[in-house]
């Protein structure tokens, strides 16, 4: 019999290079286990249909898990001529088995199977990237007790804006992870619908019991049109695009905290073991691990990209082009999870530098916009308040000062609805305590939400 299995109609053998061109084995070897898994089920299915005997099905299992077993400890040679990790598995099957290997493949294809491997793989990824994010989630909660006392100053245009709660920052994040972990569970209903049982395009005629197969994987569903299935890519692109929104997110915190870093800002201290030195200048400390979680962001968005192309334009069904569908998942997956788990250690480990925030609090008339919040109180209309306390700030920066420098009889003379309870709302502290619409950076909104995750995370 021909060495390959597709063999029987070819007259000679193929090139090396096409077999080098054509090859996946060198990417796609990580879903020995899944592919494993998705055997056993097909054959379990097969031998509950009458299509191999109950003994036929045993030796497949105890033969599939030792080959499973062997790949696990490296001990597999990996041949291009074989082509793919289930090409690989199936002629080993074959070569201890005999005929009861060659009986494996009944009632389906390897474009189902491919499928079948990609969901189950991904299906695990999208849990074990759940966990991760929860791990970044809670590092942040777990440190916000300590940090409960720190104002900071906020931002828009990245021109000081006004101040919050350092612990309404780092729930930020958790909302934004949250909205990830949302999106991901919500992705993970698509994945967990069986494609196995599709064969190649059009399903078989032989009796197979795709339901038996799907339940048996934990399956939540049977996809319902094996047309689809082979040349169904959607869930990939959904998982990347999470994947890409996570990526987005890691990269913005960390390039907020490489500015935090930086003397100009002097607001935060990262452990020693999670920067670098620089080879010429002795006194660098570098936010690399930073750096490359915002720069390794471009490899996860811009495997988005590359799935994107993939698909376009391709006809139904199966098309040799999504082979390289795996490239791209995994390695937008293998860099959000490298990303993920420095993230967690850097969030537990990074000491703001409480000092030197709280030395610079009231500069950039953070509380500009509470002191027209107290004018409005005072019934004066919110665009007259903001033009007063506007000409207040111009005359504070004309003779160097703080808004809360200013004497009650200056203050009234810009507006005499102004009380001496004006002071309340002056300084960064007292704004803070001032805010108090829900989901607000004030101590007591804050505090709330805190509250809230920290039940979430119990
Ligand atoms: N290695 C291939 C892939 O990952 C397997 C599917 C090949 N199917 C086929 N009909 N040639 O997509």
């Amino acid at each position: 019999m021909s060495a390959k299995a597709w063999g029987g109609r070819f007259q000679e053998p193929t090139d090396k290079r096409v077999e080098r061109f054509t090859e996946s084995i060198s990417f796609d070897a990580r879903l020995a286990e899944v592919d494993i898994r998705g055997s056993k089920a097909h054959s379990a299915m097969l031998a509950e249909v009458g299509l191999i005997t109950p003994a036929e099905r045993d030796q497949l299992h105890a033969t599939l898990d030792q080959i499973g077993a062997e790949i696990e400890r490296g001990e597999m040679v990996w041949k291009t001529e074989l082509e793919d990790v289930h090409m690989h598995i199936e002629s080993a099957l074959i070569a201890r088995l005999g005929d009861v290997g060659r009986k494996l493949h009944t009632g389906r294809s390897r474009n189902d199977q491919v499928s079948t491997d990609l969901k189950l793989y991904v299906r695990d990824a999208i849990d074990h990237v759940d966990h991760l994010l929860d791990q970044v989630q809670r590092s942040f909660v777990d440190r916000s007790d300590r940090d409960l006392d720190v104002v900071l100053p906020g931002y828009t245009h990245m021109q000081r804006a006004q101040p919050v709660c350092a612990v309404h920052y780092w729930l930020c994040y958790c909302e934004k992870f949250q909205r990830d972990r949302d999106r991901l569970a919500d992705c993970r209903k698509r994945v967990n619908v069986s494609p196995l049982g599709a064969a190649a395009l059009a399903g078989t005629s032989l009796p197979i019991d795709r339901h038996k197969s799907a339940e048996l994987l934990g399956f939540a569903d049977v996809a319902a049109n094996s047309l689809d299935v082979s040349s169904d890519r959607d869930y990939l692109i959904e998982f990347t695009a999470a994947l890409s929104l996570i990526a987005v997110h890691l990269s913005t915190l960390a390039e907020e905290w490489i500015l935090w870093c930086t003397t100009e800002f002097n607001m935060l201290h990262l452990p020693d073991a999670f920067t670098t030195g620089s080879s010429i200048m002795p006194q660098k400390k570098n936010p690399d691990v930073l750096e490359l979680i915002r720069g390794k962001t471009a490899r996860v968005v811009g495997a988005l990209q590359q799935l994107f192309v993939l698909v376009k334009g391709l006809p139904l069904a199966y098309n040799r082009d999504l082979q390289e569908d795996k490239l791209a998942v995994f390695q937008a997956y293998d860099t959000v999870v490298a990303s993920l788990e420095l993230t967690a250690e850097i969030v537990r480990r990074a000491e703001l530098k409480r000092d030197a925030i709280h030395a610079r609090l009231e500069d950039g008339f953070l509380d500009a916009t509470t002191l027209m919040e107290y004018l409005i109180r005072c019934g004066v209309p919110m665009r007259s308040g903001h033009e007063i306390v506007g000409k207040l700030v111009g005359d504070c920066e004309a003779r160097k000062c703080r808004l809360a420098d200013l004497t009650l009889a200056e203050l009234q003379a810009a507006c005499p609805a102004i009380k001496e309870d004006v002071k309340n709302s002056l300084g960064s502290h007292n704004v803070v305590k001032a805010l108090q619409s829900y989901g607000s950076g004030g101590f007591g909104p804050v505090k709330d939400q805190l509250a809230k995750w920290k039940t979430r995370f119990a």
